[in-house]
């Protein structure tokens, strides 16, 4: 009898261990599939801390192997039990029920999970713990976040801090935090790190305080309206070894990450435009504040998040024209064309009027396609002058996505990097530098800055 078992097995433990030997038990060969690193990330399964080989070489030294497999996509299994012949397909029984489907090709077996002991355990002991995380703000994103901030193994959501503490209340209440704080220095006072999600123009004071408390902060995009003070944060960050990351979650999601490497590994050549659009149609609300409202503060942080992770942060020159209609207190619809030594981009975004949001990256071999959402990329094609040579890539974009951004913030805290691959520190300061840019010297248009007279 032959039986097959799947799992992670990071920082291998009792438990691993003894359903390996229960598993082996059932039958007289076992094989056992252990996950990559891009199953787990596409899966969710974020902060595994050993690589592959790692994992497989854990399962090897067990000495309960037969024979290990990699476990690397979602419906692999069936594949395996087909192909192997297997008679019998074992878990744990945390699984119980979600693989009565193999029923149809082999036996299933539930074994009992020992009790007390985890990977997830193990590595926030040997990290010294649980992360205490605060939040600032109390509105539709910082609800998000905490319901994501489940998804992440080794941080808890200790309590919030809002300008309106009745607001905080309710949140902390609907999310059964510990407590929410009538001051911003008592919540300070609680917490490692900070998750600040207040209106734009207020986050860098908010950072900066954290910062200066010793306290590690994710901060939602757009991380500052003016970059001297992006620069200042980063800065200050880097001084007292504390990570500062801007909550961009496209940057960190598996998808983007795979098309932004297609894209500089040459698959369509040099790369030499970027068209970016992102466009969101809102009526009226905090989006339309005269002081940090807008198109350009709202949503340019995603288009100019691909064009300066494809082309840099060196570009030559920027315009960008601007369309506020008569009555609106801001701008709704901004264009922004920079150009490079060797390219071109431009990034729309709309409050007020909608476009088709997609990503187009032009390289003198071929283009890349990303549809509608790129900005939770799922999904992305490479097209050529001969049909025959393209290329469809599918990931993974799990729930709303901020776990991704969570969960490269906390690794980063473990392993004591100041700094991320994903988004650099130099790359949310080119942001900001666009963006402030943009929001003073756009060129107007159409209806324009100067109420247009449509009699
Ligand atoms: N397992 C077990 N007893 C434990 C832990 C795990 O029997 N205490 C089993 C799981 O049910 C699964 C296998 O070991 O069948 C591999 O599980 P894996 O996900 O790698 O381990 P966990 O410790 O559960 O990992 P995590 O905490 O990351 O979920």
């Amino acid at each position: 009898m032959r039986v097959i078992t799947y799992g992670t097995f990071d920082l291998f433990h009792e438990g691993h261990r003894r359903l390996l030997e229960r598993a082996k038990a059932l039958g007289d060969e076992l094989i056992v599939g252990v996950t990559s690193s891009s199953y787990d990330d596409s899966r969710g399964k974020l902060n595994v801390h050993q690589p592959l080989l790692a994992r497989i070489r854990n399962v090897e030294e067990s000495g309960l192997a037969d024979q290990i497999i990699v476990e690397e996509y979602e419906g692999q299994k069936i594949h395996d039990i087909q192909k192997l012949g297997v008679d019998i397909f074992a878990i744990g029984s945390d699984w119980l029920g979600a693989f009565d489907y193999l029923k149809d090709y082999c036996q299933v077996v539930y074994l009992e999970r020992t009790k007390g002991v985890s990977s997830t355990q193990l590595r926030n002991e040997s990290a010294g713990g649980v992360l205490k995380l605060g939040v600032v703000g109390a509105g539709r994103i910082a609800d998000r976040f905490v319901n994501e901030a489940r998804y992440v193994s080794g941080v808890n959501v200790e309590g919030v801090w809002s300008r309106r503490f009745d607001s905080a209340e309710v949140f902390a209440e609907r999310h059964e935090l510990a407590r929410a704080h009538r001051n911003f220095d008592d919540l300070l006072a609680t917490v490692d790190a900070l998750y600040i999600a207040s209106p734009h123009g207020s986050h860098a004071e908010y950072a900066r305080r954290a910062l200066n408390r010793g306290v590690h902060v994710l901060c939602e995009k757009p991380l500052t309206l003016v970059a001297e003070q992006a620069r200042e944060l980063f800065a200050l960050a880097e001084e007292r070894g504390l990570v500062l990351l801007e909550a961009i979650k496209t940057a960190f999601s598996p998808g983007f990450q795979r098309m932004i490497a297609i894209a500089r590994m040459g698959e369509i050549g040099t790369v030499r435009s970027v068209e970016a659009t992102f466009t969101k149609l809102v009526s009226a609300g905090r989006e339309y504040d005269p002081a940090d409202g807008g198109s350009v503060s709202e949503l340019a942080s995603y288009p100019l998040l691909a064009i300066i992770k494809l082309l840099g942060v060196d570009f030559v020159d920027l315009r960008a024209s601007s369309l506020r209609p008569k009555n609106a207190a801001v701008e709704t619809f901004t264009k922004i064309d920079l150009t490079y030594p060797q390219a071109v981009a431009t990034a729309r975004t709309g409050i007020g009027v909608k476009s088709k949001g997609e990503l187009i990256v032009a390289g003198t071999e071929g283009y890349l396609y990303v549809p509608a959402p790129w900005w939770k990329t799922e999904y992305f094609e490479t097209r050529f002058e001969d049909p025959a040579r393209a290329r469809r890539y599918y990931s993974r974009f799990e729930g709303d996505g901020l776990r991704y951004e969570l969960a490269e913030f906390v690794s980063m805290i473990r392993a004591g990097d100041v700094q991320s691959f994903k988004l650099r520190p130099s790359e949310s300061i080119a942001i900001a530098e666009i963006i402030e840019a943009v929001r003073r010297d756009s060129v107007p248009f159409g209806v324009a800055q100067r109420p247009f007279d449509s009699s």
